[in-house]
């Protein structure tokens, strides 16, 4: 495992940020006291700036919202920031930074009631400090407390556990894919005999590869399952799952598609997003809650460190690791982790798509599949309980710079010679 670097992301020491110049808002998003503090912190004839503002929940509102403030942004040349209470949409905003440098991009996460009173004094430093270093694709991302407290996310050195992983019925989702197979054939050698892979592929289409693992795997666990749904349809996985049991549930359904943020549609970032997050509610609404004891979700780095067309899949990413977060309450017995990995080498989708040496070159070094493997293993024993839950960045130790790890800026404030105590 010491080829794998653990990082938590959690929030960071309190941060202070200046102060920026009024602005003209335009609001966009959800009616709601944020939105509302953000109509009235509107002062006419002050520069423009876009703020789209949304709740706690993430869908295609948001997706219609957030497209809709990066094109006047584009249009006029305004800065954007978004604000929401946990919806998230960060992740794109960083890949719009990569791909369309120009005015600031800032997101505002309101942590707490209370938060929404300084919101538009949190909103405007966010855009208009600028000391930050800035290059292209870092983020302005800020956690706005009550009574003004603002922090930055950072990453916290972390470690995998070494504990027993529990037995009992396993459920793979995207249980067919290059990764569900490989895991569920680990899971296998270490004992496990009551298997489901659940897939929207029929086992048939599966590339020749992909169906030799799953040849050996039916003949290592006799009473395997494979069940075809699309887990983006409710219906379908709530009878496709009927009376499932699971005490293990990996969560690996999901899609790839490359698009500059500017060429996609609301149903483009939506249909990215659907086997995600929309898939593991839909899971989790079918299966039995009382004996599970193990949320392992599949996510990637690209929702915190953003890459050149993949603001669509950083996005599905994000929502899916706050999805599986806001659910750990409803699991008091179960471990949840998402698990937001660099690409893998050796099977999968970056390995199928060819592009695993190119990222290489670029300082993106792969998991290699043994390492990702083991490290399966071991997040299966992650300590259960809401309080545990967690996300866990998994990156080779060679790799290139995580997302800037801004611990606190309070030293640097004042520069501007205007120091504002957010
Ligand atoms: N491989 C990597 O380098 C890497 C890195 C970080 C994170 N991840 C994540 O890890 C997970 C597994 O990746 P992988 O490399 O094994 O990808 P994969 O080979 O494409 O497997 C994903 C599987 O999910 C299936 N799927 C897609 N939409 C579905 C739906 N609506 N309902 C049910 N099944 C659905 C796919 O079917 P179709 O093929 O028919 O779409 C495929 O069989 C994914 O969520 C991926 O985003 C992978």
């Amino acid at each position: 495992m010491d080829e794998l670097a653990v990082h938590r992301y959690a929030p960071g020491p309190r941060a202070r940020l200046g102060s920026g110049p009024p602005r003209s808002w335009s609001v966009l998003g959800e009616p709601s006291t944020a939105a509302e503090r953000m109509h009235r912190a509107r002062v006419s004839g002050a520069a423009p700036a876009v703020a789209v503002v949304l709740g706690e929940h993430y869908g295609r509102h948001a997706d219609r919202a957030l497209l809709q403030g990066l094109a006047l942004r584009r249009t006029h040349g305004w800065p954007l920031v978004l604000v929401h209470r946990g919806a998230g949409g960060g992740s794109l905003l960083r890949a719009v930074a990569l791909e369309e440098p120009g005015p600031p991009l800032a997101t505002v996460e309101l942590t707490c009631a209370g938060a929404e009173a300084t919101v538009a004094e949190v909103a405007r430093a966010a855009l208009g400090d600028t000391r930050w270093p800035d290059p292209p694709g870092s983020r302005r991302d800020v956690l706005a407390g009550a009574d003004g407290r603002t922090a930055f996310a950072h990453w916290r050195p972390s470690a995998l556990p070494r504990g027993a992983t529990a037995e009992g019925p396993v459920l793979i989702t995207g249980g067919l894919g290059g990764l569900g197979l490989r895991i569920a054939a680990v899971l296998a050698a270490a004992g496990a005999d009551d298997i489901t892979l659940l897939d929207v592929t029929p086992p048939g289409a599966l590339p020749r590869a992909d169906a030799a693992v799953l040849g050996r795997l039916r003949a290592r666990v006799p009473g395997l399952r494979v069940l075809t749904a699309d887990v983006t349809d409710r219906a379908a996985v709530a009878r496709t799952l009927a009376g499932a049991r699971p005490v293990t549930v990996v969560h690996c359904a999901g899609r790839v598609a490359g698009a500059p943020v500017s060429d996609c549609a609301p149903g483009d970032l939506a249909a990215l997003r659907g086997p995600k997050a929309t898939g593991l509610s839909h899971v989790l609404a079918a299966v039995r809650h009382s004996s599970l004891r193990a949320l392992l979700c599949f996510g990637s780095v690209t929702s915190h460190r953003a890459h050149r067309m993949m603001g669509g899949y950083g996005l599905a990413n994000e929502i899916l690791r706050r999805r599986a977060l806001a659910v750990a309450p409803r699991l008091p017995g179960c471990a949840v982790v998402v698990a937001e990995w660099s690409l893998w080498s050796g099977a999968g989708q970056a390995h199928r798509m060819g592009v695993v040496a190119g990222a290489a070159r670029q300082g993106m070094a792969p998991i290699p599949l043994r390492t990702g493997l083991d490290a399966v293993t071991r997040l299966l024993a992650w300590p259960r309980g809401p309080e545990h839950a967690a996300a866990l960045l998994l990156t080779p130790v060679a790799y290139g710079a995580l997302p800037t790890a801004v611990v606190d800026e309070g030293d640097t404030a004042g520069h501007s010679g205007r120091r504002a105590n957010l």
